[in-house]
């Protein structure tokens, strides 16, 4: 509990310091693009103050992200016919090192959400385009953490004699020019349903209609979308399957609700999915996908008797709170039932783990990650046993975001009496 008001007092402050630093300049430098905002990614102050007012409503509203239950549905169905397809069933049904899969997956649904696009990674072969578009994102990946930590290199030599910000740039530049084109073409789309535009829309229309389709905001934020959305979520769900697939018990209890709640999720039986909520607090409690937030302190401050001068990167560790016996008796088992049995008196600390933190600054996909993982898991659970045959325990590496130290190899059984 004493890690409780250096907490909130570092989550109020919204700098973030200078974590993107690379990103900030390689959008700079695309000043036809990024003269308006790089994007709340990126910015600070009161810079990011303006374009996250911007976004905000359009991005953290319930509605915007029930407006994809459908969609996303169809997007987890065809992550389940590409299992289908690709695993091996002389060995059980094995799909192993599936995270380089699973990011197809969040590819596939951050396009649908951001671009308004489905692109087709699931399928068997990809376009040459995506291809590209996914080579890119995992180059991005790579040289995120190296950029963050190693010796900025880059700022003291032309940057592009650095290895990694080059390719980073040119990852960039790939992602840029599809984020372009398929904001034209919502462009041209919503032109052509002019007058159908009155009801709930999706988040690249919100973007277009409230800033204008001059503005740089909807392909601004949309790259935000891309490049905070893929592997945080893909992690995730990783990690989902490993804790459920090494507890068959639990999964079996949540495999009942799943069948329970029928083949089509709708936004009334989502609130259904008790169990399911419950699974997916535990296992980022347990194996959290962010290893820090990040913020800068901006004025000299006095928390519980540190001094911490203006100016002092500050890290807030979630997953020592989270797993500390004091907050979570048997902090090292996955218990999803110590979530559904809070009570007045039993209740779990409110910062005890905050996967997608708090404040001003919280994460803003918070929604579509979850609505993501709800209607994945939902298909996965009702259509296989899950089980898992690679190293265990599974132990995890932290970078800008935790990632396994081994591959994720599972088993995907079919069940013998599925009702639907
Ligand atoms: C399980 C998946 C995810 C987790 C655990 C996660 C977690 C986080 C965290 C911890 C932050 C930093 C908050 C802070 O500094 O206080 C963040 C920021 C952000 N996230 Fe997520 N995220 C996830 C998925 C997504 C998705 C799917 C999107 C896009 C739809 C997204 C978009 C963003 C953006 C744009 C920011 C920067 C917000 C700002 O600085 O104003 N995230 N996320």
């Amino acid at each position: 509990m004493r890690l409780i008001i250096p907490i909130k007092h570092m989550i109020d402050c919204s700098p973030r310091g200078a974590g993107f630093e690379a990103f900030h300049f390689i959008k700079k430098r695309r000043s036809d693009i990024f003269s308006e905002t790089t994007g709340v990614l990126t910015e600070e102050g009161q810079k990011w103050h303006e374009v996250r007012s911007k976004v905000q409503q359009d991005l953290m509203r319930p509605k915007s992200a029930l407006f994809y239950v459908d969609g996303l549905q169809e997007v987890a169905q065809d992550f389940v016919n590409f299992i289908r397809e690709k695993r091996d069933l002389g060995n059980g049904g094995t799909m192993n090192d599936f995270l380089p899969d699973i990011y197809k997956f969040t590819l596939e649904s951050i396009t649908l959400v951001a671009l308004d696009s489905r692109v087709g990674c699931l399928e068997p072969e990809m376009d040459p385009e995506i291809a590209k578009v996914f080579s890119a994102t995992k180059v991005l990946f790579e040289n995120f953490a190296p950029l963050l930590i190693d010796f900025p290199w880059w700022k003291y030599v032309p940057p592009r004699w650095h290895r990694r910000y080059r390719e980073t740039e040119d990852g960039f530049e790939v992602l840029l020019n599809f984020g372009q084109k398929k904001v034209a073409e919502a462009i041209a789309k919503m032109e052509k349903k002019r007058d159908d535009l009155g009801g709930e829309v999706s988040v690249l229309e919100k973007l277009i209609i409230r800033n204008g389709e001059d503005s740089g905001i909807p392909i601004v934020m949309a790259l935000d979308m891309m490049l905070a959305g893929i592997d945080t979520t893909g992690n995730t769900l990783g990690f989902l399957l490993y804790n459920l697939a090494v507890n068959p018990e639990k999964q079996e209890k949540l495999r009942e609700e799943c069948l329970r709640s029928g083949e089509r999720l709708t936004p009334q039986t989502l609130d259904k999915m008790r169990y399911y909520k419950a699974c997916a607090r535990e296992s980022l409690r347990l194996t959290p996908t962010i290893p820090a937030f990040v913020r800068n302190i901006v004025d000299d401050v006095v928390i519980q008797g540190y001094n911490i001068p203006k100016d002092t990167m500050v890290l807030w560790h979630p997953a020592i709170m989270s797993q500390q016996e004091e907050h979570f008796p048997d902090w090292n088992v996955f218990r999803p039932e110590r979530w559904l049995s809070e009570s007045k008196e039993n209740k779990i600390c409110p910062y005890a783990s905050r996967q997608f933190s708090k404040g001003p600054r919280m994460c803003i996909g918070k929604r579509f990650a979850e609505l993501e993982l709800l209607l994945v898991t939902h298909r996965l659970i009702s259509n296989f046993d899950i089980k898992w045959t690679g190293r265990t325990p599974l132990t995890l590496s932290r970078g800008l975001i935790n990632v396994p130290d081994y591959p994720l190899n599972f088993q995907f059984v079919d069940l013998k009496n599925k009702q639907w």
